[in-house]
């Protein structure tokens, strides 16, 4: 057989969304557009107290209300929601503090009844009725708090690492040169524009749950455990995600109580929560505290490299965020320590938000670079060259490929890096200082075990089904392509179906490995179908291929090609195979993946593998981020007019899609250094910004020019496709990279995001 990636030059190299159309029209049908007849509405109703319990409940006047058909409390809820186990604990929630199990309350904004009426607006009136009494006990509300409990992150999991090597602390003490700093990252959320919405209808034992997911496999099985109901009699549905980020790809606590009341009520129930709500009902980014420690020879060579983190979590569960595995590898440097500790305060579960451990701790290692840097009074492009490796300095295994130099000089070419005048504050144009700042990024090349099923017809369309996930990745449409390719269609000839649990299983839209993950398995699916159609060509005596190799045959563009100019059509190949149509399955394990891996897929389980945790290589993808930030040198207003990232991730499925993924992630990066922080308030241990005015991110105005380089990179050994996935590539650098244009623009260095103009009002 021909490898899929026979006939590239005929097929389309940039494709548009294939479900654009529906997008921008309005009818992709979204989590709350789904409808189910005689739905009943639920509304929520959440904690003021962060720690404490519920002393009483009147509910009479909720229960009189107009339209209100049930109220749930602990009373009614009590035992009959099962625990189940956290996502990163091998389980599939986002948080095992399980809601109206009883009086006890454990954050600000816990679930504490749900209201169900005939409208939204019923019942929204029936929750605001409800009366709740509580008596409160002071909470720990994060760092520093009075309570709060630090555990180091080995003893809380067994699968936590803390890479080191050498000894880190004897050579920071011989070093020429050292950096000794601490930073901080917030809590952040992400705040997808469509809302944490769950419909659920039984039909007798049989539910489904219309609800936006990234992981519809993971979601089937939690609620089966949840809910005491069969896997199998658990549909999901979600075709299109508006906005997910991390958000979505655990269960929360709602989707089993908007079951337990559709079941209790014998009717659909739908639940829309709010804005506000989504900030303690769903999952977050943890705020982190950081200590790095550099020490450097003159010549710039890294010689010791410390990277301490410290961490917020729930009470009850250990969520880790360690982007210790990166920043210990990214250089070389003989002697490396590291150690990450979580928090338990008295806060909900945080989770996964895009590049959930490389955000936080690169912009303290790249922060920390740039000041190594300035300390060696060197170009920070050139100390990282210094610095570059193909071998990480952990265990000593190689990149399967790393581009990261190729990527700081395309970039610092195209930024016009050359022109920098060093010097802090010597750079201005008017009334504005200029900075110009770099940074690294990387993200781990991940994995993990799929299946997909292909139908090829005899009048040539295809049909791809695996319950992956678009969440504005563009999934439907790389995967579309790839079938495209491996079958010799168009693309306009495929259609693809995604998220719904009825399809052959797909892991979690997470940790960027949907293209590399599904477009291998259904590569594979094609390239059996390419297969039965080659062995029967050969096999048919009286046929144009009678006795030729099956390996010289190829499929391109709808017609079936053979040696010595030979030709068929589809249709008369496929009836050979079948009887119009020819389906196939397949299912792929990556290297480094367990033998049962896709058996732990069926039962909604992630083996997630790649990144530094292969045996006898590493594997990410990596990119150069440059920040143009201009500082008004009176106001101290920011603003960055220019970002440019040079980018090398294998194989660019979709150049237009990657390319959007790469740009919303550098839009997003911006956001996050100059913008995003949910303030808590330390007395109650409450958020105070819980909408989309006071929970700052930018607009039109503050978009920035933008401009995304993809380096041509081919890398044979992350899979067979060589696809490395980019989906969170984009946002790892910015932080650290607009923080040292902030530096270089005005000498102030902050070590604590966001970066605010108060932080730079100086002498
Ligand atoms: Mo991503 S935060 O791994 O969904």
């Amino acid at each position: 057989m021909e490898p899929a990636k026979s006939s590239p030059d005929a097929l389309p190299t940039s494709v548009p969304r294939i479900d654009g159309r529906l997008k921008v029209t309005g009818a992709a049908l979204y989590g709350a557009d789904m409808a189910a007849a005689n739905e009943a509405y639920a509304f929520l109703v959440t904690s003021p107290i962060a720690t404490g319990h519920i002393t009483a409940i009147d509910d009479r006047r909720t229960r009189a209300a107009p339209g209100v058909v049930d109220v749930l409390t602990y009373r009614e809820v009590g035992d009959a929601i099962h625990p189940s186990k956290l996502f990163s604990q091998g389980g599939y929630l986002g948080s095992t503090i399980q809601p109206l199990a009883s009086d006890k309350i454990s954050h600000a904004g816990e679930i504490v009844a749900v209201v169900v009426a005939e409208s939204f607006e019923a019942a929204r009136e029936g929750a605001q009725a409800l009366e709740i009494s509580y008596a409160e006990t002071p909470p720990s509300a994060t760092f520093d708090s009075a309570g709060t409990k630090t555990v180091a992150a080995k003893d809380a999991s067994a699968e936590h690492e803390d890479p080191q090597v050498g000894d880190a602390e004897k050579a920071f003490a011989k070093s020429d040169v050292t950096i000794d700093a601490r930073y901080a990252t917030p809590t952040q959320h992400h705040n997808p524009i469509e809302l944490f919405t769950t419909l659920c209808a039984w039909d007798g034992p049989n539910l489904t749950v219309w609800e936006s997911s990234q992981n519809v496999n993971g979601f089937r099985h939690g609620l089966a455990q949840q809910l005491g109901v069969p896997p199998n009699n658990i549909r999901i549905i979600s075709p299109y995600v508006g906005g997910a980020f991390g958000s979505r790809g655990s269960l929360t606590t709602r989707t089993a109580l908007i079951a337990f009341a559709a079941k209790r009520l014998g009717r659909p129930v739908k639940l829309a929560a709010t804005r506000a709500q989504g900030f303690t009902i769903a999952t977050y980014r943890a705020e982190t505290r950081q200590h790095v420690r550099l020490g450097a020879s003159l010549d710039g060579k890294l010689q010791s490299l410390t990277h301490e983190g410290w961490e917020v979590t729930s009470r009850p569960d250990s969520y880790i965020v360690a982007g210790t595995d990166a920043t210990t590898r990214l250089y070389a440097c003989p002697n490396v320590a590291s150690k990450v500790s979580i928090v338990h305060a008295d806060r909900s579960t945080p989770g996964f938000m895009r590049s959930p451990p490389e955000l936080p701790y690169m912009f303290g290692l790249e922060s920390a670079i740039d000041e190594l840097a300035v300390a060696l009074k060197m170009d920070p492009v050139e100390l990282r060259r210094i610095n570059d490796t193909q071998v990480e300095p952990i265990k000593g295994l190689p990149y399967t490929s790393r581009a990261l130099m190729p990527c700081f000089d395309a970039a610092a070419e195209r930024f016009g890096w050359s022109k920098r005048s060093p010097e802090p504050g010597s750079m201005s144009d008017g009334d504005w200082l200029i900075g110009w700042g770099c940074a690294s990024t990387l993200y781990p090349t991940q994995m993990a075990p799929a299946t997909a099923r292909v139908f090829l017809t005899a009048d040539g369309h295809a049909k791809v089904q695996t319950a992956a996930h678009e969440i504005g990745n563009g999934a439907y449409t790389v995967i579309g392509l790839i079938a495209a390719e491996g079958l010799g269609l168009p693309i306009e000839n495929v259609q693809v179906e995604l998220g719904d649990t009825e399809l052959p299983p797909a892991p979690v839209a997470g940790g960027s490995n949907t293209t590399a993950s599904v477009c291998n398995v259904v590569a594979k699916a094609c390239n059996d179908i390419r297969g039965r159609l080659a062995r029967a060509a050969v096999a048919d005596r009286a046929g144009p291929f009678a006795g030729a190799s099956p390996d010289a045959l190829t499929l391109v563009q709808a017609k079936l090609h053979g040696p010595n100019g030979a030709s068929e059509d589809l249709e008369k190949a496929v009836r050979r195979v079948a009887n119009g149509a020819i389906e196939a399955y397949a299912e792929n394990l990556p290297q480094g993946a367990k033998p049962n891996g896709v058996e732990m897929l069926y039962k909604g389980r992630q083996n997630i593998v790649g990144g530094a945790k292969m045996k006898d290589r590493i594997q990410f993808a990596f990119g150069a981020e440059f920040v143009e930030v201009r500082v008004h040198k009176l106001t101290r207003e920011i603003r960055v007019p220019r970002i440019i990232g040079a980018f090398a991730a294998g194989r660019i499925v979709n150049p237009l899609t990657a390319r959007s993924q790469l740009m919303g992630g550098l839009i997003w990066g911006v956001s996050s250094a100059l913008f995003e922080a949910t303030e808590i308030d330390r007395a109650s241990a409450r958020y105070v910004n819980t909408d989309l005015a006071d929970y700052l991110v930018p607009v039109n105005a503050d978009a920035c020019e933008v401009e995304v380089l993809m380096l041509p990179e081919q890398d044979t050994q992350v899979n067979e496709l060589g696809v490395k996935g980019l989906g969170e590539l984009g946002n790892v650098g910015t932080n650290a990279a607009v923080a040292n244009a902030v530096f270089h623009a005005t000498g102030v260095r902050v070590r604590e995001l966001p970066i605010r103009l108060e932080n730079l009002l100086i002498g």
